[in-house]
């Protein structure tokens, strides 16, 4: 293996956006179909990859929904969970904050406590096997109303101690963050985190409104927040954590070329970095994948990577002992390794 390849995988490192539904491979997606007797509309895995050709957001959404149609029990988002958690310990995570969206399960039937459940089940497995932490976050689709978003809450209320925060994803533009202020403060006064994707599509003000309505703890992609000096300087300044997705990004188009990334921009506008997976089984790479392509597409230093590393630890939600202690986990490999 190339020598920085290696540096890669061997460098402690969190994720802190992963979507577990986007962890599903095209095999899993047959093996999880043959098992629930759910009928998929591909002849073989080739056929599901070969369809993972998106133009934006939407033309991915649509299959990531469809392909989800397949988790069906508690043991499927179990395995689901522990083979995402097998392979983010090979590419050298050791914390994880896995994002979930209950709503594409309970409006085909599932009840939110088999997917959390599930979920919670792999998570502690993965502890056990890989000493791999984890926390879960509660995504709300923005395409659905506010009322729906109450409903989730609602329903999540029995596991809510062992939920960290609610996220936002799904389609963007034409659903600004403002729609969901209310939940948001709802989910706050129980002490859950926030976290929101804005700025992925949605232009610079979407990430002004998750800042100032939704009280974002961390900003999910952010990347359109470059087009304005003022919003980037009041994001550095704050200590605003970005969870950023290289590859992503290209799949969808957001960016032309992984050359092209605004990586190192984000770094060198004082912008807390991190490198992330998204939807690892749809856009071609898990996390360190992710860091490779970077480097590779914008000659990142080993001084950038360790940076990447760093930030994905300090933009945790894990406590301060915890972190510093992952720290000095890079610490003792960036030393072993000079
Ligand atoms: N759901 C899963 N991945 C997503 C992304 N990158 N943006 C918005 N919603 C998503
Ligand atoms: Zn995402």
């Amino acid at each position: 293996m190339h020598d920085l390849d290696a540096f890669i995988t061997g460098l402690p490192k969190a994720e802190l956006h992963l979507h577990i539904e986007g962890s599903l491979e095209p095999e899993q997606m047959f093996e999880f179909a043959r098992r629930n007797n759910v009928a998929i509309p591909f002849a073989s895995v080739d056929a599901v990859r070969a369809a993972y050709d998106f133009s934006n957001l939407q033309d991915f959404l649509d299959i990531y929904y469809a392909g989800a149609d397949v988790l069906r029990t508690e043991e499927d988002f179990r395995d689901l969970a522990l083979a995402y958690f097998d392979r983010a310990a090979a590419d050298g995570v050791t914390h994880a904050e896995i994002f979930f969206d209950p709503q594409t399960h309970t409006a085909r039937g599932i009840p939110f406590g088999v997917a959390a459940n599930g979920l919670l089940a792999g998570m502690a497995e993965a502890e056990k096997k890989h000493g791999l932490t984890s926390k879960l976050i509660l995504c709300f689709l923005r395409h659905l109303d506010e009322e729906d978003a109450f409903r989730t809450l609602e329903q999540a209320q029995p596991w809510i101690d062992q939920i960290e925060g609610v996220g936002l994803n799904s389609s963007e533009v034409g659903h600004p963050p403002a729609k969901f202020e209310r939940v948001f403060a709802a989910a706050a006064a129980m002490g859950l985190k926030r976290v929101a994707h804005a700025g992925e599509e949605g232009p610079p003000d979407y990430v002004r409104e998750a800042l100032d309505l939704l009280k974002i703890d961390r900003l999910d992609h952010g990347n359109r927040s470059l087009e304005d000096p003022q919003l980037v300087t009041r994001l550095a300044r704050s200590g605003m954590t970005l969870t950023v997705c290289p590859l992503s990004n290209v799949k969808l188009c957001n960016v032309a070329s992984i050359d092209e990334h605004p990586i190192d921009r984000m770094l060198a506008l004082g912008l807390r970095a991190t490198i992330n997976s998204d939807d690892p089984a749809y856009f071609g790479g898990y996390v360190a994948d992710n860091y490779r392509a970077a480097a590779a597409g914008r000659k990142l230093s080993r001084q950038d990577l360790v940076t990447l590393a760093r930030n994905s630890f300090l933009g945790s939600f894990l406590p301060d002992d915890a972190v510093s202690e992952q720290l000095a986990r890079i610490d003792a490999y960036v030393e072993a390794q000079s």
